[in-house]
């Protein structure tokens, strides 16, 4: 059996050679590619039109009332989270709105929303793949899944299809690395996936379905794929091999 040391050598060699190496992936702060500095665009600029809705305004005032008195600040992710979930995407001037609402500096926003890769400071399409191509995933053939994904929709990672229904980014690990390979689409994980698995799922939602998220080789969650190796027995009742007079 390749031990795992052989295996990463050579899921590294067949990244190289694929023309993908480990330094060189885009410089993001959501939809991939994206610099972390703002240039003011037609699009994105501090008068881009943006405010909450009455119905979100309610929701921030829920989201701070989760934190101590005086530490509004503390709301920043879940409140830019609100705004993006509005708008689709974060143009700098829903962060400003955000930094009046909570009153933070505007600074101390954009540090958040240039940091986390899920705030999309560029639009995105309908649905944003993001694979993950971290060392437990990549090990697991990320390459060929993204691959299928470039393949299928005709776009490499950074692009957005002409329709602006899918885009595709590359990202640092979802967290999901024990059902490895997998990818985010929006809200849902697809995991244990292989490339028709991955094709299946576009085709899916191209017809306007949303497919059923979690692992597809049969798992119900992150359970061993082979069975069960422990607490294979019934769980025994409270008190056991506590002394028969406590
Ligand atoms: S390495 Fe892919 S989810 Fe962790």
């Amino acid at each position: 059996m390749m031990s795992l040391h052989a295996r990463l050598v050579r899921s590294v060699c067949a990244a190289v050679r694929n023309g993908r190496y480990l330094h060189n992936s885009p410089l993001r702060s959501g939809a991939g590619g994206a610099l972390f500095v703002h240039r003011d665009t037609p699009d994105n600029n501090p008068e881009t039109p943006f405010d909450f809705t009455s119905e979100n305004y309610k929701r921030i005032e829920a989201i701070v009332g989760d934190y101590p008195e005086g530490h509004k600040a503390a709301a920043v992710i879940p409140v830019l989270d609100l705004a993006q979930r509005q708008n689709g995407w974060l143009p700098i001037s829903a962060m400003n709105k955000v930094a009046e609402v909570l009153q933070m500096p505007p600074m101390r926003v954009y540090e958040v929303a240039t940091f986390y890769t899920m705030f999309n400071r560029q639009p995105v399409g309908k649905y944003h793949i993001q694979i993950c191509t971290t060392t437990p995933c990549m090990l697991r053939d990320s390459d060929s899944i993204l691959e299928a994904i470039q393949k299928k929709l005709g776009i490499k990672v950074g692009e957005t299809t002409p329709d602006k229904m899918f885009t595709l980014v590359e990202v640092e690990c979802l967290g999901a690395c024990v059902n490895a390979p997998m990818v985010q689409i929006n809200d849902n994980y697809y995991e244990d996936l292989l490339p028709s698995d991955i094709e299946n799922i576009i085709d899916d939602l191209k017809a306007g379905k949303v497919p059923e998220p979690g692992p597809r080789n049969g798992r119900f969650s992150c359970e061993p794929s082979g069975g069960l190796t422990s607490l294979i027995e019934p769980p025994k009742g409270p008190g056991f091999g506590v002394r028969a007079d406590l």
